[in-house]
């Protein structure tokens, strides 16, 4: 879908050429380009302040119906999530209008003060991640895709950065598979079906494919999926991918919370924070969706996706708060919360991935509390890790890809509130307060010494409205992050 594109701009047949344009600044060298920001002079209503717009039709120049000029806001303000989402929202206004495709010039990198591919490669996964739309459940599909989008660059450019537009697709994919799975309604993904639809994306890639099912798990103790999963008529499945290159040296683990639907169980919850828990297996999407993507990027480490998949409904048969189980590395554990489920089941699959795969480092993505939104916002994720050059290089990564995190700790002092009287740890915290953090340290009980990073998702990982380069639903995040992070481990 995505290409670079160099020559005479005037004379590229497209259906619409956009033009970002700053309100203080020129952006671009390119003379065309220039010439035809200048015919923006005498319209009152476009400064290039940042969200300005202004079409202008037919110009004679010009082959292409339309020229859309693109406020970008003052130029010291412009950085790669500034342009990654002007390139979302021109794809998005062409989709509106029905186009097919549109150019959009990339501004100059030297007047911009960075690396050319600094300002291709967000610009270009702007326009990727901008071109999806999920219509899926509607009679009448009213917006589709653009069938290709290109940015117009220098020539020299183009023989230097040939690769990007496909590296960015390969990556991307993996962040629509998520959000596409993230956005499905939990009827059409219980988790057998959830777990096919996996199987099935990961299938055409070089990774092999476990299955685990609920009597094979209750056979191999997996005490804790099988007690999260015990009040649904559709049952437990743990699934785990594995890309194995030869020569591998290193092996990283991810590990990511697939409720497929979080009633609360017993501990029910309120209306009003029910209607969106079909998201509570975007860590389970994201850890999916990366292995599908970096099996393409052929890295030279092993990368192993544990992804437990439960739904925690309330029935005759459910797990009671107060119920005592065994996890599979043996720990009992009281359940005094019947919606604190995503540490249960990631307890479980945690130590599986130890025992059997002794992983180098092992990162877990979950959208585990609630806290955490309260903490940090629907845009920014929590890490934990009491590792900090693992943590340093998650939030570079981070930093990169615009999708944020902020380091939370694991205070040792907080480890008293997870105690029972019963069981050798609780599953809920005997305080109020601070519930992103005894949520992180209930994990660290089951990392032992392994490098360890936890990242909650809860915000981030889910919008009720569009933003400019992503539609309302599943946001895919975590994909682009862990992507760019195999690259650096
Ligand atoms: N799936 C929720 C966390 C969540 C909340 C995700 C909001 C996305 C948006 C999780 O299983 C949960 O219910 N956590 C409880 C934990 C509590 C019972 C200790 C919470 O955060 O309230
Ligand atoms: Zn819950
Ligand atoms: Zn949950």
């Amino acid at each position: 879908m995505l290409r670079l594109i160099k020559g005479d701009l005037y004379k590229l047949q497209t259906d619409a050429v956009v033009i970002p344009v700053a309100e203080d600044a020129q952006l671009h060298e390119n003379e065309q380009v220039i010439f035809l920001t200048e015919k923006t002079g005498t319209a009152t209503e476009f400064r290039g302040a940042k969200g300005d717009e202004l079409t202008l039709y037919n110009l004679p120049e010009v082959k292409s119906p339309r020229v859309i000029f693109l406020g970008l806001g003052k130029i010291n303000k412009i950085d790669a999530e500034s342009l990654r989402a002007l390139c979302g929202r021109a794809v998005k206004k062409c989709i509106k209008s029905k186009l097919k495709n549109m150019i959009i010039a990339a501004p100059s990198s030297v007047k911009l003060g960075m690396e050319t591919g600094e300002v291709l490669e967000p610009m270009l996964e702007g326009a990727f991640l901008g071109n999806h739309v999920f219509s899926k459940y509607k009679e009448e599909k009213k917006n589709r895709p653009l069938e290709k989008a290109g940015l117009y660059t220098e020539p020299q450019i183009m023989s230097v950065f040939s690769g990007l537009p496909l590296q960015v697709e390969t990556v991307c994919a993996g962040t629509l598979l998520a959000r596409e799975w993230v956005s499905t309604p939990s009827n059409y993904k219980k988790p057998e079906q959830f777990a096919k639809k996996i199987s099935s994306a990961a299938g055409n890639e070089n990774l092999a494919i476990k299955v685990f099912k609920n009597k094979y798990l209750i056979r191999l103790g997996f005490g804790a999926m099988v007690a999260v999963g015990a009040g649904s008529r559709n049952k437990p499945v743990f699934l785990i991918l594995k890309y194995n290159p030869k020569g591998a040296k290193k092996t990283i683990a991810l590990i990511g919370k697939g409720i497929t639907f979080d009633s609360g169980g017993i501990n029910l919850k309120p209306p009003g924070s029910l209607e969106d828990m079909k998201m509570d297996m975007a860590g389970a999407a994201a850890v999916a969706a990366t292995l599908i993507s970096a099996a393409k990027m052929k890295p030279k480490m092993r990368i192993i996706g544990a992804i437990p998949i439960v739904e925690n409904m309330p029935s005759g048969d459910a797990t009671r708060p107060g119920d005592i189980i065994t996890g599979y590395n043996g720990k009992t554990i009281e359940i005094n919360n019947t919606d604190a489920e995503g540490r249960l089941i990631l307890a479980d699959a945690i130590s599986y991935v130890l025992k059997e795969e002794r992983p180098d480092i092992m990162i877990d993505v979950a959208t585990l509390t609630g806290a955490c939104v309260i903490a940090l916002g629907e845009k920014i994720a929590g890490l934990f890790s009491p590792d900090d050059e693992l943590a340093d290089k998650i939030i570079e990564s981070a930093k990169k890809t615009g999708e944020r995190c902020w380091r939370m700790p694991l205070p040792d002092d907080y480890r008293e509130y997870l105690k029972s009287e019963f069981a050798d740890i609780s599953n809920m915290s005997s305080s109020r307060w601070g519930g992103a953090i005894t949520a992180a340290l209930f994990l660290s009980e089951f990392i032992k010494d392994t490098r360890w990073a936890h990242i909650d998702i809860a915000g981030p990982a889910y919008i009720k409205k569009e933003t400019d380069y992503c539609g309302a639903g599943g946001t895919g995040f975590g994909v682009r992050l862990l992507c760019d992070l195999i690259q650096k481990l």
